[in-house]
């Protein structure tokens, strides 16, 4: 099993990278509650997460973490309602959030349903700032995805809010094919994490993953996340892989 401490961790298959994820999970809250007292994680949304999420929610994971310690937020949302199909809040509830003891009240959902999107954008940055270290707004763990054109949370290649250095979080009007307008937190939120790991699997992903990961200079949203004092993992499973275990094309 891949130990993934920094750097890439390559497992597998679909399966392996939940099971990695789950024990990274359940690491790093442990390492947060026993030195702050709690775990302030933020949730990926898209399709990826759910085998992470659903394994959290069953046995024997379900008992290794401190629940009612943890501390919910979310990566970002599209402007849908709670109950759309599209919401990602729906789907960490139905997979994980539903099934665990976290205190509703530390359950912090992105108001995707409200009709002024920068005013809900703004209200989650100071509820982020109020919850977590005063001002800071800083995570134990940021969850993240990719997409195939190496967006992440809600950031997308060319978006002016990718140059953002002040706001925690931004509405912004993008080209995903699946509800355009979201709320999402900016690099600077994303960067202030003490953990950000990545979850990424399938083949479609590769040139993606390889591109992000071997240019520095790459102007993908993935490739501008750095933790300014935190730990950066990017878990794939071998297709995802594929393209960085290539040698580099010219
Ligand atoms: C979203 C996510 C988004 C997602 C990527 C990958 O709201 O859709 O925040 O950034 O992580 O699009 O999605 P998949 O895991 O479904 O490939």
């Amino acid at each position: 099993m891949a130990k993934a401490l920094g750097g890439v961790a390559i497992v597998e298959t679909p399966a392996a990278l939940a099971a990695e994820a789950t024990e990274l999970f359940v690491r790093s809250a442990a390492e947060a509650i026993g030195d702050r007292g709690r775990f302030a994680v933020a949730l990926a949304g898209g399709a990826t997460p759910r085998g992470l999420y659903t394994t959290l929610a069953g046995e024997p994971a379900r008992a290794r973490v401190d629940w009612r310690r943890t501390w919910v937020f979310f990566g970002d949302e599209r402007c849908v309602p709670p109950t759309d199909p599209e919401s990602n809040y729906r789907m960490a509830w139905e997979t994980l959030l539903g099934k665990v003891p976290v205190p509703s009240g530390q359950i912090f959902r992105i108001a995707g349903e409200a009709t002024d999107a920068a005013r809900a954008a703004a209200d989650y940055e100071a509820t982020l700032r109020a919850v977590l270290e005063p001002g800071a707004g800083r995570c134990d763990l940021i969850l993240l995805g990719m997409g195939l054109d190496g967006h992440v949370a809600s950031l997308f290649p060319g978006s002016p809010v990718l140059e953002e250095r002040d706001r925690l979080v931004a509405a912004v009007e993008t080209r995903a094919a699946v509800v355009s307008r979201r709320i999402t937190l900016t690099l600077p939120a994303i960067n202030a994490a003490r953990r950000v790991l990545f979850l990424i699997a399938g083949a479609e992903k590769a040139r993606a993953v390889a591109a992000a990961l071997r240019d520095p200079a790459s102007p993908l949203p993935a490739a501008r996340v750095h933790p300014r004092d935190g730990v950066l993992t990017w878990l794939l499973d071998r297709a995802a892989a594929a393209a960085l275990e290539r040698p580099a094309t010219t």
